[in-house]
């Protein structure tokens, strides 16, 4: 087998957060270097401790979790009880975590991992807002060139926003932020929800998860029951969109999912869109191909690998 992958995960748990957790835990091909946690669906107290409780639900209390910034650059926290109900991960009663929070700030430890590995030889995996990136690069410049990808969940084209009519959450809460990790120069992947909305939750697709009859697979069916809810009741759709561990399962099989190469901005002027991705899908500009926008995907092939590793767990 291939050398593991090297990946930090930055993340603000969050239930599909935490489904992609588990999948980055549950694959051989992928080494967790650290869980860095950020404020967004919930205060940072919060999903620093959510990040503890799902390595301690895939049986792994030795991954090393960070706390990192506890509100956006610019901007005042907006965060989504709403849809995550009050802990950010409601549905399954999942234990008080045993494991510590590493004493290093997030930021501290995305630099000096990248500062003590080989250059690009470390993946960031962004699940929330990139407040925690956006700090890393601007500490320490040097480490831009160092990474080799950042893949992340966030924005939307065609599909338009889920917080605002323009904007999706993790770039709307810190559009300053997501700016700075767009054109800093590094290899993005994005996951916008052009594709996250083709990634159902259905019934059958959760009952599956139910039926793996581990622990994992029960707290995962409990955590999408839970947080499908809202968004089937706003979009009127079998389940909800699942949409952040699509950052890892790309790291696992691409070839289930379809992209172009595109110039994207993020609106961080006008209020009225501020944190839209602007982008140009039919390059219509000459501005820099930055992204790989992924709008595609086999969803069935996508829920099928979740169920084989989280069944592992
Ligand atoms: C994104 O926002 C959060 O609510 C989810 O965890 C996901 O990262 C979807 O807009
Ligand atoms: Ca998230």
């Amino acid at each position: 087998m291939k050398k593991p992958r090297k990946i930090i995960i930055d993340t603000d748990p969050g239930q599909d957060d935490a489904v992609a957790i588990l999948l980055a835990l549950a694959s051989p091909e992928i080494d967790v270097l650290g869980i860095t946690a950020v404020a967004g669906n919930v205060p940072l107290e919060l999903t620093q401790k959510n990040a503890r409780k799902i390595c301690e639900l895939a049986g792994r209390p030795d991954v090393a979790v960070y706390a990192g910034a506890s509100r956006p650059l610019l901007r005042p926290l907006v965060t989504a009880e709403y849809v995550h109900g009050k802990t950010g991960l409601d549905g399954p009663d999942l234990p008080e975590p045993q494991m510590p929070l590493r004493d290093m700030h997030a930021v501290d430890f995305i630099i000096e991992s990248l500062l003590s590995h080989e250059t690009e030889e470390i993946t960031l995996c962004a699940l929330g807002p990139l407040t925690n990136l956006a700090l890393a690069m601007a500490r320490a410049p040097g480490i831009v060139p160092r990474i080799r990808e950042i893949v992340l969940m966030g924005g939307g084209c065609f599909e338009g926003g889920n917080v605002t009519p323009a904007a999706e959450f993790n770039i709307y809460v810190d559009p300053h932020a997501a700016s700075r990790v767009f054109d800093s120069g590094v290899p993005v992947t994005m996951f916008p929800l052009d594709v996250t909305h083709k990634a159902l939750t259905t019934r059958k697709r959760l009952e599956a998860f139910r039926a793996l009859g581990n622990r994992a697979g029960r707290a995962t069916a409990e955590l999408l029951d839970f947080y499908e809810r809202f968004d089937e009741a706003k979009y009127g759709t079998d389940g909800g969109p699942l949409h952040d561990p699509n950052v890892i399962a790309w790291l696992l099989q691409p070839e289930i999912y379809r992209g172009r190469q595109i110039n994207v901005e993020v609106e961080t002027a006008s209020e009225l869109t501020m944190g839209m991705t602007v982008a140009d899908w039919w390059g219509v500009t000459d501005r820099p191909k930055n992204v790989f926008f992924v709008r595609d995907l086999d969803a069935d092939a996508f829920f099928d690998l979740l169920l084989a590793r989280i069944g592992t767990l």
